[in-house]
Order: C-alpha cells, then structure tokens, then sequence
C-alpha cells in the first residue's frame, strides 16, 4: 500500500493540532478506510479468555466520544480504548491546548477531558455494537471524572455502572494531569476505596463474561507510590495497568517554549520514561499482572522494547500525527519480524524477557 502521509505531512503540521486531529476524525466518521489485512498467528495475543487479532491499540484520548471505532478497527488496531468519556458533557480547557514539539515528534497537551458526556458515548457504542456484532478486535473505554464534581467516586460509578455491560474492558483513568486532584486518586487508600467500588459495581451488574478491569497510571511516581499502587492493584485483582499516561515532568531537551506550556507530554520523549516504570511495574507486581505498554511508541523496535520490558499488549496515540495511518501496519510487519529473528513463535514468549535475563543474571551473580 502506498504510504501518502509524507506528501501531506507538512500541510497537516502547519495546522493547528486540534484542528488536524478533528479533520483526521472527519475522515474516519466517513469510513472510507481499506481495511487492513489480518495478522499471523505470532501476534494474536490470548488474556482473559479474549483473543486479542494482535498487539497493538489505539491509546485513549484520540477517540474521546467513541465517534470512530469501526474505522479504527479496520485500519489494523487489535484493540481501541475510546474515551475518556465523563458523565456529564464538558468543554475542557481554553484553547489553545494542544502544543507540538516537532523535532522531537512530541506534544504536550492539557486538553482536560472535554467530553460530549456519557449518554452520547453509551449510544455512540450501542450504534458501533448493533452495526458491528463481531468486531474485529477488542472494545474498551476509558472512564473519567467531570472536573465540577463533587464525588469522583460517584463519577467513576456512574460511567462503570453505564459502560461495563457493553465494554470488553474498562479503564479507570487516575492519570490525567489536566483535571485537579485526578491523579491523588492514585494514592493508596483513595485507591483502595475506589477499586473496591468498581469491583463491587461490576459484580453487582452480573455480567457474563464480566468487562476487565484495567488501571491506568502516571510516569510520574515516586518509588514508594508505585510499591503501594502494585500492592493494592494485586490486592484488587485489576485486571491489567496501563502503563503510562503522559507526564507532567520537562526533559531537557523539550523545545523551550513547551517547557513553560503546563499539561502533560507525550511521544518520543516520554518513551524511556514509560518504559522504566513499566519494567519497574513487571518487577513489582512479579509479572502477576498484564501490562498495556504505552508511552513514545513510534516504531516496531520502541513496540517490542516495551513488550521485552513487560508489556503484554501496546498502544500509540502520538505516533499518528508524526507518522500517519501507515506506522500501525508497519508497527505489525515489523514486529511479527522481530519476534521471528529472535526465535518466538508467539509474541507473549516475548513479554518481560528483558527482566527474566536480569533476574537470571542477578540469581547467578552475573553482571
Ligand atoms: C492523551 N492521552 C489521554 N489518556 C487518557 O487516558 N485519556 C485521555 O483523554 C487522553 N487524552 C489525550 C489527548 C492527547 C492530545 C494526547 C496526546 C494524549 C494520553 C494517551 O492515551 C497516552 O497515554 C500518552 O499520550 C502516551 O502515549 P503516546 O501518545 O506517546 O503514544
């Protein structure tokens, strides 16, 4: 197939991002995609009795409403997280809100959660279901907090309540840095309480087979925060951690007009970062817990870093607008090769073996 986006590539980086992001979303509402071949059998990926057609999502925030899933699919995604979806409609923050750092293919973004609000998302899916009856890959959503809100609790409750009984999976988003006080839904009692809510939630609704549950966390935790999330996402049975959402920190190689834009970053220079708690996350949780690798993911080699680090499946969001539609076939091309020159036959053969070597070596008094 021949790859279009380098010719319209400069048209699309001298628009506003949002704009560009809202006419890439115009075209997918057209469903006019050609829909991507299926995968071999190395990249299926089998969790909680679903089959996964292959490894690599589309990472919440770029579907907000749930408007484009069918499309998404056919362009080659294994699995779509729609969202972040809050119960009631909001715009989000003030314009301009989304910052390209070009050089260095990254964005900063302090979006905050804008959202047509939970009955428009519940009847976006409802339409994608009836229309769609055996999709091609997995289903998830994405769930949020308004930012006028006086219980967040409540909101998660109000969003599981209304998404669990048509989602494969649901995530509980404690990561955005844009909406105050979110992310101290991260901490270890607030946490606890909240999980055990949706649990209950989701056991009440007595669903069969029940939605997965998946927590989605920062980059930007210190060691003893993630020693206490790991505990309480085992204590919880979470399903899976995404891991990560973007980080509030500056690199210093950030172009410097994006270092003084508040909100957080994405892309190629949160790639390491995300990584590492990924690895760290692997080690904490003793690989009990399947991990969504996300973070800087632009190529086949930055996909099978993090799956070598732990991750059991991946998602980009970032690489879309740097790379175009053409980087999710040869994120797939390119993984199914390397997992072949490396001896698998599958991809979950490959998931943490970075950390067994470590561990081996560590065991043996190596290195
Ligand atoms: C995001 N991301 C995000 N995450 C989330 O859980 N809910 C959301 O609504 C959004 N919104 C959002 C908007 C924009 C413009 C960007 C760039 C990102 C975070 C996203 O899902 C992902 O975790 C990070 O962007 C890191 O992955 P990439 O982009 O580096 O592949």
């Amino acid at each position: 197939m021949i790859d279009w986006y380098p010719y319209v590539r400069p048209f699309f980086m001298k628009m506003d991002p949002e704009q560009a992001h809202w006419l890439a979303l115009l075209f997918l509402k057209t469903g006019l995609v050609l829909p991507c071949k299926s995968r071999g059998e190395s990249l299926k990926v089998n969790l909680w009795g679903r089959e996964f057609p292959n490894p690599l999502g589309i990472a919440a925030g770029f579907d907000k409403d749930a408007e484009v899933i069918a499309s998404l699919f056919r362009l080659g995604f294994g699995f779509v997280e729609a969202g972040t979806v809050t119960p009631l409609p909001q715009p989000g923050n003030d314009s301009p809100r989304v910052f390209r750092d070009i050089a260095n293919q990254s964005i900063v973004n302090r979006m905050g959660f804008p959202s047509k609000g939970l009955d428009v998302f519940v009847k976006n899916v409802q339409k994608f279901k009836k229309r769609h009856p055996h999709p091609r890959g997995i289903l998830g959503v994405n769930i949020g907090i308004n930012k006028e809100q006086v219980s967040p609790v409540d909101d998660y409750r109000k969003c599981m309540e209304a998404l669990a009984p048509l989602a494969d999976f649901v995530t509980i988003n404690v990561s955005s840095p844009n909406t105050a006080g979110l992310r101290k839904m991260q901490e270890g009692d607030l946490l606890d309480g909240l999980l055990a809510e949706m649990r209950a939630v989701r056991k009440k609704l007595v669903l069969i087979p029940p939605p997965q549950i998946f927590l989605k966390i920062a980059p930007d935790l210190e060691p003893e925060q993630r020693i206490d999330i790991a505990e309480v996402a085992m204590k919880h049975c979470v399903d899976a951690l995404v891991i990560s959402n973007t980080t509030i920190t500056r690199p210093a190689e950030l172009k410097s007009e994006l270092k003084e834009e508040s909100g957080g970053l994405s892309g190629e220079l949160l790639k390491n970062m995300s990584t590492e708690v990924i690895r760290d996350f692997y080690r904490l949780t003793h690989g009990s817990v399947p991990i969504i690798g996300v973070g800087g993911i632009l190529s086949a080699e930055d996909a099978y870093e993090k799956i070598k680090a732990g991750a059991s499946l991946v998602q980009i969001y970032t690489a879309l607008p740097y790379k175009g539609l053409g980087v999710i076939p040869r994120i797939l091309d390119g993984l199914a090769e390397l997992l072949k020159k490396d001896g698998y036959k599958n991809i979950s053969e490959a998931v943490g073996t970075e950390i067994s070597i470590d561990e081996k070596k560590a065991k043996a008094g190596v290195g």
